[in-house]
């Protein structure tokens, strides 16, 4: 049961590829907190286990199958969370997909493409259909999901590298173009953290760079971007904090 307190500051909050991993993690934490979701994937049965679990528990969450670097399906997701709460206050673009491993001179134009498409223009896409509606409302709340890839770089990453860094020069500028309408866009830019996408390239390949003695688990990052979706965050815009265990000072 939520306190009076907690009601006044219940947000409607749109997570993408929130079905598993980090994406799920950052729907849990809101939810426990209150938060009314709207919550994106591509994988349709994972999602409706997601969304089922959540409110099974109680809790207020709006499955929207579809893939976040397709104009139309993002434009319909969007009308379809404004049709059922009103409103959005907060905006976590999260889905993506990992690197494949390759170096350089043996990605194809094709492995680019689809890299520079999920993992930076589906973020362009997301915020053109929901600035508009926090532009009206005068608040809101934007959190892209960058990496440590960006900042570090990372043999066999070039092109989610390169997504990843496109992702926080984006959230920067988008951050203050919307500043005067207290829309704040920040960028969390997580470390190695144990997920099916980390698992796949080996979680191994990079846990040496760690300094604190574990890797990094979904809900330190879900942890961060609850706080910057917070009022405690207000004063916060255009920045980039990286939970990554001290791989990267
Ligand atoms: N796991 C890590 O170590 C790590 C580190 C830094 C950054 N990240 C970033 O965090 C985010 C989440 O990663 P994760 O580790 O939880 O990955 P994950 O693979 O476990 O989950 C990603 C989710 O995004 C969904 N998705 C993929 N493409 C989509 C599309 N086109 N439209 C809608 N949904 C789509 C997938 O179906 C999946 O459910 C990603 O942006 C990733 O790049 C992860």
């Amino acid at each position: 049961m939520n306190s009076p307190e907690d009601q006044k500051h219940r947000q409607i909050v749109l997570v993408t590829g929130a079905a598993r991993g980090i994406g799920r993690a950052i729907a849990i934490r809101l939810a426990e907190q209150g938060d009314d979701l709207a919550l994106n994937d591509i994988d349709a049965e994972i999602l409706s286990q997601t969304v089922h679990q959540l409110k099974e528990s109680g809790h207020h969450a709006l499955g929207l199958v579809g893939d976040v670097s397709d104009l139309k399906a993002v434009q319909d997701m969007v009308a379809k969370v404004v049709e059922q709460y009103g409103r959005i206050d907060g905006l976590v673009n999260n889905a993506g997909i990992g690197g494949v491993g390759k170096t350089l001179l043996e990605l194809s134009l094709e492995e680019w493409d689809e890299m520079l498409r999920i993992d930076l223009t589906a973020s362009f896409l997301m915020c053109q259909a929901v600035v508009p509606h926090m532009l009206t409302q005068g608040r809101g709340r934007i959190v892209n999901i960058s990496s440590i890839t960006a900042i570090m770089g990372v043999a066999g990453s070039t092109h989610y590298a390169a997504a990843k860094a496109g992702v926080i020069g984006f959230s920067k500028s988008l951050a203050r173009e919307v500043a005067e309408s207290r829309i704040n866009v920040n960028v969390v830019a997580p470390g190695l953290i144990d997920t099916d996408m980390s698992r796949k390239r080996g979680i191994d390949h990079q846990s040496h760079l760690i300094a604190w003695p574990r890797i990094g688990e979904p809900e330190d990052v879900a942890s961060v971007v609850a706080f910057l979706l917070s009022d405690k965050a207000e004063f916060i815009t255009g920045q980039v904090l990286s939970p990554n265990g001290g791989a990267c000072m």
